[in-house]
């Protein structure tokens, strides 16, 4: 089948980025750093960052755009055929479903969420009404599924429409919005009383909160935030043209994502800290629970608390999308060059299984909560098995792949573009790849056990 490229260079950027940014900087990032000490966090999260998920982004796209192919095929081409690598190529496949399902369940979470900010659904409400009816919307056993399915529907639309037409154009509409709407909130959130203690909390490094969690938890974050381990970079990179500078875009991407991170902290933690009572700390309940409460508290009953909530669950659906794109992306991929489906009718299959899934995991907070495999819920098994173990199996085994198994050759001649760009930086990157990154990765995954 013919295989289609990103229109242009920014296009090319936005779509990379939009897989980047998702409900992991927006959700996950404010939480983890709540529950983490701040600063010190940040700092260490940036460090992991730089030191292993832009290396092992850059891997990822490498992969991509030297095979053009999808991902089991990949592997299995550039380890000149071997079957055990095709095997492996297909874990992604398998890790893309997973993720996706529960992954849509939190999305639909924001969309219903953008809808009651839409009808001015938290005004008037008390700290107490507000905490309850999220309970009773994630353990209802319809709505949820209805909101999980309008995402996945439009999820489904977008890949099926195709790589220009669909994904690239569906960037460059909600990355633009996502960074006005950031905009916007981060200038509301400063005008908030109090709001100094929340810049402090988020950039005044305390080291001595600093344990060995710490750490794993900044790793995890920064997998989990830049898309690395599951593939879904690899299978974009396939639409990457030849001059695209792998070692910029990485750069490019994993700034823009750790920016939006910093921006949805200054965001949620001034407005946290100017509300007495609240702690950051609040755990996954911070965006759905905390927040509405925080709207209604700082800004009143008035037009700014309205168009505050808006911007914010707008912006989460749209980063949750743009996220979600890269995720089903990958898996049709794989079902259009290896089974030669047709890209719509690959959209729609997938988009079939995850509802099934989805359902699983959406029914885990109510009527299935105490149906329990190894002792969690569906929700819980699926983000352990793809943020636990197949996200950083997957990074270790994309930089041994890399640094051990593909010919050198091939991996220089894709990080200077077939030796028309300097890249002074290549050794450093394959030192990285070969031995830091996994060695890295091996600890932190052992010791998390
Ligand atoms: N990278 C995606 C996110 O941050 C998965 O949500």
């Amino acid at each position: 089948m013919e295989q289609e490229n990103f229109g242009s260079k920014i296009g090319a950027i936005l779509a990379a980025a939009g897989s980047a940014v998702g409900l992991g900087n927006i959700w996950r990032f404010p939480t983890e750093t709540g529950n983490n000490g701040g600063a010190a966090f940040l700092l260490i999260y940036i460090g992991f960052m730089l030191l292993l998920g832009v290396p092992i982004m850059v891997s990822e796209f490498v992969i991509g755009r030297h095979s053009q192919t999808s991902v089991s095929q990949s592997f299995f081409k550039m380890s000149g055929g071997k079957k055990g690598w095709k095997l492996m190529g297909l874990i992604p496949v398998v890790a893309g479903f997973l993720v996706l399902s529960y992954y849509a369940v939190v999305a639909g979470w924001t969309l219903y969420y953008a809808f009651l900010a839409g009808i001015d659904g938290f005004a008037g409400k008390t700290p107490d009404e507000i905490g309850t009816a999220f309970q009773s919307f994630c353990a209802d056993p319809i709505n949820p599924l209805i909101w999980m399915a309008i995402i996945l529907v439009i999820n489904g639309l977008i890949v099926a429409l195709g790589v220009q037409k669909g994904i690239e154009r569906g960037a460059k509409i909600m990355m633009p919005l996502l960074f006005i709407f950031i905009i916007i909130l981060v200038a509301c959130s400063f005008t908030l009383p109090g709001a100094e203690a929340g810049l402090q909390f988020l950039f005044h490094p305390d080291f001595s909160k600093v344990t060995g969690q710490t750490l794993l938890n900044a790793m995890g974050q920064a997998f989990f935030s830049l898309s690395v381990g599951l593939c879904c970079l690899c299978t974009y990179a396939t639409y990457f043209k030849k001059d695209v500078n792998l070692m910029q875009d990485g750069l490019q991407v994993a700034t823009i994502d750790t920016l939006v991170a910093i921006c949805a902290g200054l965001i949620i933690f001034p407005a946290v800290f100017s509300i007495t009572g609240l702690a950051p700390s609040q755990g996954p309940s911070l965006v759905f629970v905390t927040l509405p409460n925080v709207f209604q508290q700082a800004f009143g009953s008035s037009i700014v608390a309205y168009i505050f909530s808006l911007c914010f669950y707008l912006l989460l659906v749209m980063a949750a999308l743009t996220s979600s794109i890269s995720m089903l992306e990958m898996i049709v991929a794989y079902f259009c060059q290896e089974r030669h489906i047709s890209r719509p009718v690959a959209s729609i299959g997938a988009t079939i299984v995850c509802l099934i899934l989805g359902t699983f995991c959406s029914l885990s907070f109510g009527i299935w909560k105490d149906d329990t495999l190894f002792g969690m819920g569906f929700f819980d098994l699926f983000d352990f098995i793809v943020a636990k173990l197949i996200m950083p199996i997957g990074g270790m085994l994309i930089c041994v792949f890399l640094g051990w198994i593909v010919d050198e050759k091939v991996l220089r001649a894709e990080i200077t573009n077939m030796g028309t760009l300097r890249a002074p930086y290549y050794p450093v990157f394959r030192f990285i790849i070969r031995y830091l990154a996994p060695i890295c990765i091996l600890l932190i995954f052992i010791s998390q056990f």
